[in-house]
């Protein structure tokens, strides 16, 4: 297994190992969660995917999520991003499966809305445009590591609430059913997830976040629009052409992504499966400190 570095700073490509000697092989598992760790972003090249073996790929990472209420692929372990409608025609650009994909073009972290959020990501093209529809990544690592120092040890005892409706609701109101509100209540998180592995340190931030617990409402959303503009500058980022037989993986603790758009009449497929984060992956030190009784 060869790792190949893509920059700027992070993400690399795995050559010589596919995804089932990966999921067969602890050997490989080891070298791969190794590259993980280190790289946050890894691609892999020309596989050979099938919802099963992807299935099988992910499960080596940790616990699969299901796939919540209100996407496609709902009470699975599989999201399913598509712009083709039941009839095999692609979606005018107003359907709900148009307006979804206009969400993931805001920079985000998958799953911070979650109960359990999520450690790794992994989306495989099925069909893709012949152009556009890339993923950009950016290490909230990197971002991390460039604040002064003042604003790190307040970050790293600060916590951000996240809710879904915020995201969904920068596209268009209403975008996040009633269900899917009742069903995602909004959840607080420690502003920087440590990596337990290396001890590096990472921003957690994404679209969903609103608000910073004890600040006010104006000043809280105005430093979390400071940290997102920051962490997502021109020139941060790694920009994944997606080729057919693509999967690319990322850890949801040290990066943000975004969907860049592609012609609305071109058809895309792509199967993405999300790891939950464990306690071994420093889930419990997100948490906020438990609340003082209040008697
Ligand atoms: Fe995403």
């Amino acid at each position: 297994m060869d790792i190949v570095p893509l920059g700027p700073g992070f993400a690399a490509e795995l050559r010589g190992v596919t995804l089932a000697q990966i999921a067969a092989d602890d050997a490989a598992y080891a070298a791969a969660r190794a590259a993980f760790e280190q790289h946050s972003v890894l691609v892999f090249r020309g596989q050979d995917v099938t919802d099963d073996g992807q299935l099988a790929f992910s499960r080596r990472f940790g616990p699969p999520e299901i796939t919540k209420v209100g996407s496609l692929g709902t009470g699975s372990h599989f999201v399913i991003l598509t712009t083709i409608g039941p009839d095999g025609k692609v979606v005018p650009p107003d359907h709900r499966y148009a307006m979804r994909n206009k969400a993931n073009q805001l920079w985000h972290t998958d799953s911070s809305f979650k109960r359990v959020p999520a450690l790794a990501s992994i989306l495989s093209a099925r069909i893709i445009p012949a152009r556009g529809g890339e993923t950009e990544f950016v290490s909230t690592r990197l971002a991390f590591e460039q604040l002064d120092e003042g604003l790190r040890k307040k970050l790293e005892n600060s916590f951000a609430w996240h809710d879904y409706a915020h995201s969904r609701g920068q596209i268009a109101e209403g975008l996040a059913s009633p269900e899917e509100r009742a069903a995602l209540p909004p959840q607080c998180w420690r502003m920087v997830w440590k990596n337990p592995v290396n001890g590096r340190r990472a921003l957690y931030l994404a679209s969903h976040a609103y608000a910073v617990e004890g600040m006010e409402p104006a000043a809280g959303k105005e430093l979390i629009d400071r940290l997102m503009a920051a962490a997502t500058a021109p020139g941060l980022g790694y920009v994944h052409q997606w080729k057919s037989g693509d999967v690319v993986m990322w850890d949801n603790r040290a990066t943000m992504h975004r969907g860049r758009p592609w012609p609305a009449h071109e058809a895309r497929l792509m199967v993405r499966t999300t790891i939950s984060a464990a306690a071994a992956d420093g889930l419990e030190t997100m948490r906020p400190p438990a609340k003082q009784a209040a008697e």
